[in-house]
């Protein structure tokens, strides 16, 4: 039985066949309608969400699942002080696959340890967001055409970003990429990407705070939020949260071909003019999830099309 913890359970070949099977589901979603027909997903979700929740979801109904869960501790038996030992021992006797999400690093790996069924690391604390990852290479690889030979600006809070650490981890199997990692003093992405994934692998990569001086060089541009809910003081926050807005004045130092991305929810960190231009691609970025955990779902239940 398999889990996914880090884009580094799956190799760069099961994920390329995993991406091409998004595709397929893209061009034929009918073939995929019953595929799991009888089958349960638990979405087990101790912190707040809307995408990914809702398009594990989305994707289980697509395959003809059912799906069953909670979407705050407040709402489960942790506020009664249940271990997520246990909870997991309880899911897998009602369903055949689960998602879950928690604010402490590491719960989802806890789980896997102890659990009859297959368990999808749906964001854990400021640590990994796999899900997200396998969300954005589908979504480059489909509008850019290859995962290979890109200059990837990640701009925002890449301290606290689960989905910037999970992106850069599985970035750094393919050639020819480069990294400009556009953030805050403060927000710098932490020592072990920077020591133990970028450097071991020497992949070039430079950090730097204006983003303005980034913008001409990318082929794609990778926002994130200001991760509140791992700030320690809100004064922190406040001074942080609106570094960056990306209006369309800062798209104007792009080049024609740049893709923006976004795991969302955004904030401030783009502004609304910028959704009309069609080098924005957060919102299709949203239908590709959909599409990959389809994909990562028929393939952890091991169902052959
Ligand atoms: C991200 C997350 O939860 O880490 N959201 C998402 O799943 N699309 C990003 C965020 O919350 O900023």
């Amino acid at each position: 039985m398999r889990h996914l913890m880090s884009p580094l359970d799956l190799t760069v070949e099961e994920l390329d066949q995993l991406l091409d099977l998004a595709n397929d589901i893209e061009r034929n979603p009918e073939k995929y309608a019953h595929t799991c027909d009888g089958k349960r997903l638990a979405t087990l979700f101790y912190e707040p969400s809307t995408r990914t929740r809702l398009s594990f979801e989305a994707a289980m109904m697509n395959l003809g699942g059912k799906v069953l869960g909670f979407s705050s501790a407040a709402s489960s038996s942790a506020a009664k002080g249940e271990s997520v030992s246990d909870t997991i021992r309880m899911a897998s006797c009602y369903a055949d696959i689960c998602a879950m999400r928690h604010p402490k690093e590491g719960a989802p790996l806890v789980a896997s340890m102890v659990s009859r069924i297959p368990v999808i690391n749906a964001g854990d604390g400021g640590h990994q967001h796999p899900t997200q990852t396998l969300t954005d290479l589908l979504t480059i690889r489909s509008l850019k055409g290859r995962l290979n030979n890109l200059t990837i600006g990640l701009c925002g809070d890449l301290k606290f970003g689960r989905t910037v650490h999970s992106l850069i981890e599985a970035l750094v199997r393919y050639t020819g990429i480069r990294f400009i990692l556009i953030s805050p003093e403060e927000l710098r992405v932490p020592d072990y990407i920077r020591e133990d994934v970028l450097r071991a692998k020497n992949v070039p990569f430079e950090e730097v705070i204006r983003l303005e001086d980034a913008l001409p060089k990318l082929d794609l541009l990778y926002m994130t939020r200001v991760q509140k809910e791992r700030f320690f003081n809100e004064d922190d926050y406040v001074r942080m949260k609106d570094f960056y807005i990306l209006d369309k004045a800062k798209m104007e130092l792009a080049g024609p071909d740049m893709l923006v991305l976004h795991p969302l929810p955004r904030v401030n960190e783009i502004s609304v003019e910028v959704d009309n231009d069609p080098r924005a691609a957060y919102f299709k970025q949203v239908q590709y999830g959909v599409y990959v955990r389809m994909a990562l779902i028929l393939t952890l239940l091991e169902v052959t099309v």
